[in-house]
């Protein structure tokens, strides 16, 4: 069942969103080479808590941290770790949901540490530009599968696979609430978009191969199959009649 949200909920779904965006910023300006992912996720929690909103990842089905952290061929769900330590040329998506009287906004930007190799800088460059495709003429009435349309279009013309097994979702009250939304798909097809629905729109592009693995040992992390890098970029969306607005941005 698809929610429409009410002017009172869109209201603060925003400031979730705002908590979100802030967040982000706030890891963008601190994070850098010698860091473990655990210390990001502690500004991450630390950040979220000090706005009076909760990292809704934590204790996701059992996620045990304040954001997803994933390093180079890490798509999504790494789970932070003393172990794993930011080195110069990595790439790191950093996947933040909060929680705010009752409602969430969730987004995800992919860093880039030090000297990035200009193959990661592309591939994280052209994966915020299928967000940004995605977008383009969104409004109510669009057919859903246009989203995953543009993106796939987009990331396939650069050479790039798009994750299928991951999709972006619904947000409100729930983090994941209907519709999901891929990020492949035909245009023209899907559910129309209505007024008032709020989803997240994330591509998860790969340099090589669309094919992932999840990794059995920790049940979250999400691995590409060939080992190259992978790129993420999240934003929560509103629907309106002549538009969308981005409420992460
Ligand atoms: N924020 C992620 C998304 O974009 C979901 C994280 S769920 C967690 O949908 F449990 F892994 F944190
Ligand atoms: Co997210
Ligand atoms: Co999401």
């Amino acid at each position: 069942m698809i929610r429409i949200k009410s002017p009172e909920e869109i209201e603060k779904i925003r400031a979730a969103c705002r908590i979100v965006r802030d967040t982000l910023g706030f890891v963008g300006s601190k994070i850098k080479a010698g860091m473990t992912t655990k210390e990001v996720d502690a500004l991450v929690y630390k950040y979220i808590t000090s706005c009076g909103a909760y990292p809704s990842s934590l204790g996701y089905e059992g996620f045990p941290a304040s954001a997803c952290i994933s390093v180079n061929d890490v798509v999504v769900h790494g789970i932070p770790s003393d172990d794993v330590i930011l080195v110069d040329g990595d790439i790191v998506s950093v996947d933040v949901t909060a929680e705010k009287d009752g409602y969430n906004g969730d987004a995800a930007r992919t860093f880039t540490i030090g000297n990035v190799s200009e193959e990661k800088k592309r591939l994280v460059k052209v994966t915020e530009e299928c967000f940004f495709k995605a977008l383009e003429g969104l409004r109510a009435g669009t057919p859903l599968y246009d989203i995953g349309y543009a993106v796939q279009t987009h990331a396939e013309a650069n050479g790039y696979g798009v994750v299928r097994a991951l999709t972006g979702h619904g947000i409100g009250r729930d983090m994941h609430e209907d519709p999901s939304v891929p990020n492949f798909g035909k245009k023209g097809t899907g559910i129309r978009l209505k007024a008032g629905m709020t989803i997240c729109i994330e591509p998860m592009i790969n340099l090589g191969t669309w094919k992932v693995w999840q990794d059995a040992a920790d049940g979250w992390t999400v691995r590409t199959m060939d080992g190259l890098p992978s790129a993420h970029y999240e934003n929560t969306v509103l629907v309106t009649r002549d538009g969308a607005e981005i409420l992460t941005l």
